[in-house]
């Protein structure tokens, strides 16, 4: 789809769609509207009038205009009471509008973006958050159907019209950056849909060394003798179950960069969690395809920030693997020992995803980094404590989990801080390794992040449990059921409001 900007009179416009934003609490047609109102006989004041139509958030009602003016038709959209709106408001209408266009069929559709009257018109945010909300909305996964080319339904071109000329510089950055997101958000949430099968560690790591072909992005990967000189026993053991052999990949982006912070992503890349020998039930275990959720965000957020030029030096690692039950795979009570030397129980082989990040997280410390910031989808527990609307966040420094909370409400990839106090360490103390990879029935997404604080020592830390926002069970205004490829925007805005780190 293309996304133009433009300057120009709505009452000439001969799309075949026109959309206007209304507030509820505004209960009389202002602005460009006014002119649409008497051509159509005050068809919208009477609307209006009789609540027939109440602009609420992500409500719509569409009007033929019968040839009374150039536009075939014009949709009125909904965005809630005027001094409640936000970003994410905005988002969220302009990807409500943005399917239901597409439903209708109609290929090429103009915004009346003035309508929204956007808070502060010089400023790029407000019409990224727009551009975002279309794109996003119009996501399908449909790789493994075949769909006939008459029943496919596509907006071939949106264009953002603007009446101020002032408006179109920070409109058009926008619409570049809107793409560069959506793009990067796409490629992330094809890669979580995708099935197993079609994403093995050897697969992820050809799409991330493919990834590699955009400016200033190096790739590494690391196979079984190279973690096995490493002595990465945290990856090597969960993998040992599985036939598919295990991947490490690194990513770095702008190596030569100088005077920059170097940051490190980390993302659990487990393509399959079976839970190995403490085999899940099998209700929704298809899921679990979506295990590597966080290394899928960092690939993404990766290919925007190359896409954007950020000036930061970036490293991304992903430790690939499958958890699988079968003759070799590990078992619980068997003691694994990782990369920096400690030794951990497994307790239950599908507490695993704590296993490969701790060597990947170890490995970080070689980067001297600035700040680390972990994405996985870790525990069924924080689903329990946060739902769908927020990551759990945790960490060691109060610097990082700033930046990452502003982030997350910039982008309304929102995170919600738990406690990694001292006292949760005692419940993950084995009798007979250092640790051990469970710690009972309370508090499992702070025990999980308390297993991961033992590799984190050394630097600045952020770890994000995302397994409660990866995956939507219904569309929403612009997540579609699937994978939300929550993460890529957040770790984005996050470097973009980047600052030298104290
Ligand atoms: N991948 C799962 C966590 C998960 C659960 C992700 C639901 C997405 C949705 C993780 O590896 C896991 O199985 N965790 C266990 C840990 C437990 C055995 C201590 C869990 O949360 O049940
Ligand atoms: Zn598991
Ligand atoms: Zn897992």
């Amino acid at each position: 789809m293309n996304v133009n900007i433009k300057t120009g009179i709505a009452e000439k416009e001969s799309a075949e769609l026109l959309v206007f934003y209304l507030y509820e609490d505004v209960k009389t047609v202002e602005g460009a509207l006014v002119f649409f109102d008497k051509a159509l006989n005050n068809a919208i004041t009477e609307l209006i009038k009789k609540k027939e139509f109440v602009a609420k958030l992500n409500k719509t009602i569409t009007l033929p205009t019968y040839g009374k003016i150039p536009a075939k038709r014009i949709m009125l959209a909904g965005l809630g009471k005027k001094k409640d709106v936000t970003l994410d408001k905005v988002r969220q209408a302009a990807g409500t509008t943005a399917s239901i266009t597409r439903a209708m069929g109609v290929r090429e559709v103009t915004s009346v973006i003035d309508s929204i009257e956007i808070p502060n018109p010089s400023s790029i945010e407000w019409y990224q958050a727009y551009v975002e909300g279309c794109l996003l909305a119009l996501y399908k996964f449909q790789r493994y159907k075949n769909v006939p080319s008459e029943e496919q339904k596509e907006i071939k071109s949106l264009t953002l019209l603007l009446s101020k000329k002032e408006s179109f510089k920070p409109a058009n950055e926008a619409a570049k950056q809107g793409q560069i997101i959506a793009d990067a958000v796409y490629f992330t949430r094809d890669l979580i849909n995708t099935p197993a099968q079609d994403k093995t560690p050897a697969i992820l790591a050809d799409t991330a060394k493919k990834l590699a072909k955009e400016p200033g992005i190096q790739c590494k990967v690391l196979s079984k003798p190279e973690l096995k000189k490493l002595g990465m026993g945290g990856i090597l053991g969960v993998s040992q179950g599985s036939s598919q052999p295990p991947k490490f990949i690194i990513l770095e982006y702008n190596a030569r960069a100088k005077n920059q912070d170097t940051i490190v992503f980390v993302g659990k890349g487990l393509t399959f969690d079976s839970g190995g020998i403490c085999l899940k039930q099998a209700k929704d275990m298809d899921q679990m395809k979506s295990d590597m959720s966080g290394g899928a965000a960092v690939l993404g957020a990766i290919k925007a920030i190359s896409k954007m030029k950020l000036p930061q030096h970036i490293i991304g690692l992903i430790p690939c693997t499958e958890n699988m039950p079968s003759g070799s795979a590990i078992k619980p009570g068997d003691i694994i020992k990782f990369r920096s030397g400690k030794t951990a129980e497994v307790a239950n082989t599908d507490a695993e995803g704590r296993l490969i990040l701790a060597d990947a997280l170890d490995y970080a410390e070689k980067y001297k980094p600035s700040a680390v910031i972990d994405l996985a989808t870790l525990t069924g527990s924080c689903v329990v404590a946060l739902g769908t609307a927020a990551s759990g966040m945790l960490g060691n420094n109060e610097e990082l989990k700033k930046r990452v909370k502003i982030a997350g409400e910039k982008t309304w990839e929102r995170v919600w801080e738990l406690p990694l106090w001292e006292e949760y360490q005692e419940q993950i103390k084995s009798d007979i390794a250092d640790i051990k990879n469970i710690g009972g029935p309370h508090a499992g997404a702070i025990t999980a992040a308390c297993f991961l604080s033992k590799f984190t020592e050394k630097y600045p830390w952020v770890h994000l449990d995302i397994a409660g926002t990866s995956w939507c069970e219904k569309n929403n205004a612009y997540l579609q059921k699937g994978a939300t490829g929550v993460g890529v925007r957040l770790l984005v805005q996050l470097v973009q409001n980047w600052s030298r780190f104290p």
